[in-house]
């Protein structure tokens, strides 16, 4: 090779950064960049998760806090006050092993289900909504969590605001933001959403969408007022918007509530209304099969964003539910878990009563299985929830259900995941310790 082939090689190579030229010295292979990642490192995700949206208008963020809060085991010994479900002990596991055995054998149990869920299925639940809600207006979803994101998915572009309870459940807050939502609070008294402020928070953002628990709120256990359910879905209406109603305890009513109100899609003759229901509050975590209802188009936009993401819910697990609430034991299951929990939050308010008076409980529900107090001005919520932990008992801070600033500290405690009663008294002995460690 001539000298002049040689050096524009020498050059070439050097422009890639595989030899080093040193004049005088000669040329030399170049070292592995300190940047070239060693094998497994996968620093580099970190860019690439974060990368592309910079330039978003509004940040997707995917946080799961708010969600494993009420999902994960506690340390063992620790008292679970933070639980989202029903202790195994208040779980229909009999019923539920041979359902799950019987449906297995069901003929055609592990073919492929209709996109929309079983005819009969999607049948048990449409009566169970009532009102003009037909079996062709169901889709059978997996969990109320799955059928909340498919609902915002079809019914808000990322960007687009979201008018949500305020406080609500975190999950859904969790979904809004991973979806591009903007979710924006609009108050809850102890009758519900506050209707004038419903109009006002439609009036300034142009919302599309509404987010409402209308009956055992999570966190606040309020039931929408029955001269606010009509408002409601007026506001609604006249906004040209859809009120997603996620009707998540309709099951867990304790045994001395007086008659439940109807869901609001039960009186929606407008398509107004996209209602949600999930059978795990009342059964497992694990059972997860819940519905979409709805009528006129949204139901399309509904069925297709729930195929693409999912096709459709685990056939066994239909068959399974039908098996289950057809039984003989799914009455009884549902009576004796009305009366636990009925037992179960009298034990709660009584303990609070007796050993934490300066923790304000502004409403008593008669349905769920939670409590939701304010704490005294001045108490750090953060040190409280941690002096908790170390108590022993595991406690949900009120902040992740605000999707703004909160107007209070406050603390959510679940007395459906504990063993008893007895735990329930316990644990809130450990929680007037925890009060008076962060008190000093
Ligand atoms: C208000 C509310 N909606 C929906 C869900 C989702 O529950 P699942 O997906 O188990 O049906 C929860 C769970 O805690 C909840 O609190």
């Amino acid at each position: 090779m001539s000298p002049v082939t040689v050096s524009r090689a020498l050059a070439g190579l050097a422009a890639e950064g595989l030899v080093v030229t040193r004049p005088g010295a000669g040329a030399f292979r170049a070292q592995p960049r300190a940047s070239a990642a060693a094998a497994g490192d996968t620093s580099w995700q970190e860019v690439a998760l974060s990368a592309d949206g910079a330039a978003d208008l509004v940040p997707r963020s995917v946080d799961a806090s708010g969600v494993l809060v009420s999902l994960a085991a506690p340390p063992p010994g620790v008292i679970e006050f933070n639980g989202g479900y029903l202790h195994p002990c208040l779980q229909p596991e009999r019923a539920m092993a041979a359902a799950l055995s019987r449906a297995g054998r069901r003929p055609g149990a592990w073919g492929r289900p209709p996109m929309e869920g079983l005819p009969e299925l999607r049948e048990w639940f449409a009566r169970s909504v009532g009102g003009p809600v037909s079996a062709a207006g169901v889709l059978v979803t997996s969990g109320g969590q799955s059928a909340l994101t498919t609902a915002l998915r079809a019914l808000a572009p990322p960007g687009a605001p979201v008018l949500v309870e305020s406080p609500t459940y975190p999950g859904m807050l969790a979904i809004a933001r991973a979806a591009g939502l903007r979710p924006v609070p609009v108050p809850v008294d102890a009758d519900g959403v506050r209707p004038a402020l419903l109009a006002d928070a439609f009036r300034a953002t142009g919302a599309r969408v509404f987010v409402c628990q209308p009956l055992f709120q999570n966190p606040t256990g309020a039931v929408l007022a029955p001269e606010r359910r009509g408002e409601v879905l007026r506001i609604a209406r006249e906004a040209g918007a859809f009120v997603v109603e996620d009707d998540f305890v309709r099951r867990l009513v304790h045994e001395d509530a007086g008659p439940l109100p109807r869901p609001l899609a039960a009186d929606d003759p407008d398509g107004v209304v996209v209602h949600v229901c999930s059978l795990t509050k009342a059964t497992s975590p694990s059972f997860r099969v819940s519905a979409l209802a709805a009528h006129g188009p949204v139901l399309e936009r509904l069925r297709a964003i729930q195929v693409v993401d999912t096709f459709f819910v685990p056939r066994p697990l239909q068959e399974a539910t039908l098996e289950l609430v057809g039984s003989p034991a799914w009455p009884r299951h549902l009576r004796a878990i009305s009366a636990d929990l009925r037992a179960r939050r009298d034990a709660m308010t009584a303990a609070l009563r007796l050993r934490l008076p300066e923790l304000a409980l502004p409403h008593v529900p008669s349905g769920g299985y939670h409590l939701w107090l304010r704490l005294p001005e001045g108490t750090a919520e953060s040190a409280l929830t941690a002096a908790a932990l170390r108590a022993g008992v595991a406690v949900t801070p009120g902040r992740p259900y605000f999707s703004a600033e909160p107007p209070a500290g406050h603390l959510r405690l679940s007395f459906a995941a504990v063993a008893g009663t007895g735990e329930i008294t316990e644990g809130v002995r450990r929680l007037r310790t925890a009060c008076d460690e962060v008190r000093g």
